[in-house]
């Protein structure tokens, strides 16, 4: 098992490219919770280029995005901070909730980040991280050779990994799982952009693509764990 790489700044594309082809995601539905959370003061922690942060300020929520990457940094909604989301320059107990959306495979012990994000939530403040299932998009394995490797924050195991932080008394996680045909790579074009999401480079990922039965619908899989720190 080991850590996703970071490449935000050495190829920004490969993660940029899926947005090309947007797909039902989970951004709109945990900007919704945060709100229904009544968050005022909202971290986006590995927020990328913003896709949630972007959303929060007409949720009536500010948003500082926090990011290692100058490359995906320079493309984000202000006001952000280049950061390590292993030691946040914040306060303790001084937000109302962070995010950690499809960012926590990336580092060797995802407990690190987390007890970071509960560090710095106030009492009753609300964490949501997100994460793929290995097994997702089953559809792919043909031409994925390492389709259904471990990370060290899978759907899976998310649950468990996020339990294992908030274990105080009054602590409270909750999993909302998806797993459903959730996406249509309709072109050639669509599926090379959609598959550089798992590292592969332009050209083979275009190479993939074209043995590929188009149009694919894939099996999305994956959850969204909300923990909420003892009020
Ligand atoms: C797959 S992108 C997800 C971006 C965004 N959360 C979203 O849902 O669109 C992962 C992001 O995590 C950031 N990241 C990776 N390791 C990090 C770390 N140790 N501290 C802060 N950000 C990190 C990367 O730079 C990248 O922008």
């Amino acid at each position: 098992m080991s850590a996703l790489p970071n490449d935000y700044d050495s190829d920004p594309e490969r993660f940029l490219s899926s947005g090309k082809y947007p797909h039902d995601d989970v951004h709109p539905y945990v900007a919704a919770r945060l709100a229904r959370a009544r968050a005022r003061r909202v971290l986006d922690v590995g927020g990328g280029n913003g896709r949630l942060a972007r959303l929060l300020p007409g949720l009536s929520m500010s948003c500082l995005l926090i990011d290692l990457s100058p490359a995906m940094l320079a493309l984000a909604p202000r006001p952000v901070v280049r950061a390590d989301g292993s030691r946040l320059p914040v306060a303790d107990a001084s937000v109302d909730a962070v995010a950690a959306l499809y960012t926590l495979y990336h580092y060797a012990d995802p407990r690190v980040p987390i007890r970071e994000a509960r560090r710095v939530l106030r009492p009753g403040g609300l964490l949501a991280a997100c994460a793929p299932n290995r097994d997702s998009n089953p559809e792919l394995a043909p031409v994925l050779p390492h389709w259904g490797a471990r990370s060290t924050f899978d759907g899976e195991d998310a649950a468990a990994i996020v339990t294992s932080v908030f274990s105080a008394r009054g602590d409270q996680v909750e999993v909302e799982r998806w797993d459903g045909h959730l996406n249509t790579l309709s072109t050639a074009a669509h599926a090379a952009g959609f598959l550089r999401i798992y590292g592969m480079s332009d050209a083979e990922a275009s190479a993939a693509a074209s043995t590929l039965d188009l149009p694919l619908t894939m099996t999305m899989r994956g959850c969204i764990i909300y923990a909420t720190k003892a009020p």
